[in-house]
């Protein structure tokens, strides 16, 4: 057993450690979203962004002479589909890198075979503490661009506290996905010790068409208003179903809400209603305004928060790889972990010690099929 085990790592020690730099002039980076299905804006808008920089980054030369090179798999929206496209890339395409995923739920199925296999992972936008910390343990090799959960329920708790006036929330929350579950559990820790009262929690799975039953039981508890940490295809369709039965207390909801679909599919049901997020493009300063820009020149539509974040997401990555000894493994992950002050679109990013950033949040409030600029929290 010894020797096995023993030989296992003397054959481990002496495979040449391919640099990735050292390859064929190309950085290979792989991107993971859902491309297609209910929260396919959230894949596309991902891809956009890294191909934004991509482009940017290799018109400059790359990082040191190598030029960034995207294999990009579409999950369908699917974990088992995330975690199968994460074996490929590291397995057989050899990647050095992994930019993914959006939705929490499928980092959280990427996550462990980055770590097992060493290969650094960075998701732009999933917000669950657990992608990057397991059992109070940070995964070595995973990374995020964004803050967490934990504060983005405290941003909404406050904003409904303070800003609103609210007293009587209730709850709508998708059973099946990591990141409703969590952010409904931290929206309503944070808004009873501010005083206030979670007087209903229905919930729903992610795909259901008819939420009746639902918003009947909460319209009958009369809260002021609800909480709806979900996606954008479930949350307009609740939107629309809740003015069919003449709710029109407002929602109030998370980053999950953040696509040009929300307007399409839920229409004015989603005017009054209010959204946390991770930028506003209604934000003067030049760095937004920039890729703001840049985005409508080159996909002719806004940027989503996720887009901007993927964009920061490859950035960060380049700095990284810049100041690391190499674009890829340990050299790779040390020099992200110690990220400090990046000037990226969605803010400055530094680092902490669990691997999120620390950012601060909008709040956006929907007016006219559009999300407008409404408040800033910081952490
Ligand atoms: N934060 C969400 C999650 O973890 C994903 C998301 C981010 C969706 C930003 C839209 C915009 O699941």
């Amino acid at each position: 057993m010894r020797i096995t085990r023993f030989a296992a790592v003397v054959l481990a020690l002496s495979l040449p450690v391919q640099s990735a730099f050292a390859a064929d002039g190309k950085i290979l980076v792989g991107v993971i979203g859902s491309l297609t299905g209910a929260e396919a804006t959230f894949g596309q808008s991902t891809r956009n962004g890294v191909e934004l920089a991509a482009s940017e980054l290799n018109a400059k030369g790359g990082v040191k002479g190598k030029t960034f090179e995207l294999k990009v798999y579409d999950d369908q929206g699917k974990p088992e589909e995330a975690a199968t496209a994460m074996t490929r890339l590291v397995a057989q395409d050899k990647v050095s890198l992994v930019i993914g995923e959006v939705a929490s739920s499928r980092s959280l199925a990427m996550a462990p075979i980055a770590e097992a296999n060493k290969v650094p992972m960075i998701t732009p936008s999933s917000t669950n503490p657990r992608v990057t910390k397991e059992g109070g343990k940070v995964r070595q090799y995973v990374f995020r661009v964004c803050f967490i959960d934990p504060f983005q329920g405290t941003v909404m708790a406050k904003f409904a506290k303070n800003d609103l006036k609210l007293s009587k929330m209730a709850i709508l929350r998708d059973v099946g996905n990591d990141y409703s579950m969590g952010l409904a559990q931290y929206f309503t820790e944070k808004f009873k010790a501010l005083g206030g009262s979670i007087i209903a929690d229905e919930s729903y799975k992610a795909g259901d068409q008819d939420f009746k039953a639902q918003l009947t039981a909460l319209k009958g508890k009369k809260p002021e208003a609800i909480y709806v940490p979900g996606y954008y295809t479930d949350v307009a369709l609740i939107a629309r179903q809740a003015r069919e039965l003449n709710m029109n207390q407002p929602m109030l909801g998370g980053d999950g809400w953040d696509s040009s679909k929300l307007y399409e599919i839920g229409g004015s049901a989603m005017d009054g209603h209010y959204f946390s997020n991770h930028y506003s493009t209604d934000d003067p300063s030049p760095a937004i305004q920039n890729f703001v820009k840049k985005y409508k020149a080159k996909y002719g539509e806004m940027p989503d928060a996720l887009a901007a974040l993927a964009y920061d997401a490859l950035f960060i990555a380049a700095d990284a790889m810049g100041r690391g000894g190499d674009a890829g493994g340990d050299a790779l992950r040390r020099a992200l972990a110690a990220t400090k002050g990046y000037k990226g679109v969605t803010g400055v990013i530094t680092i902490d010690g669990d691997h999120n950033a620390v950012k601060p949040a909008v709040v956006l409030k929907i007016a006219g099929r559009a999300p407008h600029y409404a408040a800033t929290v910081r952490p």
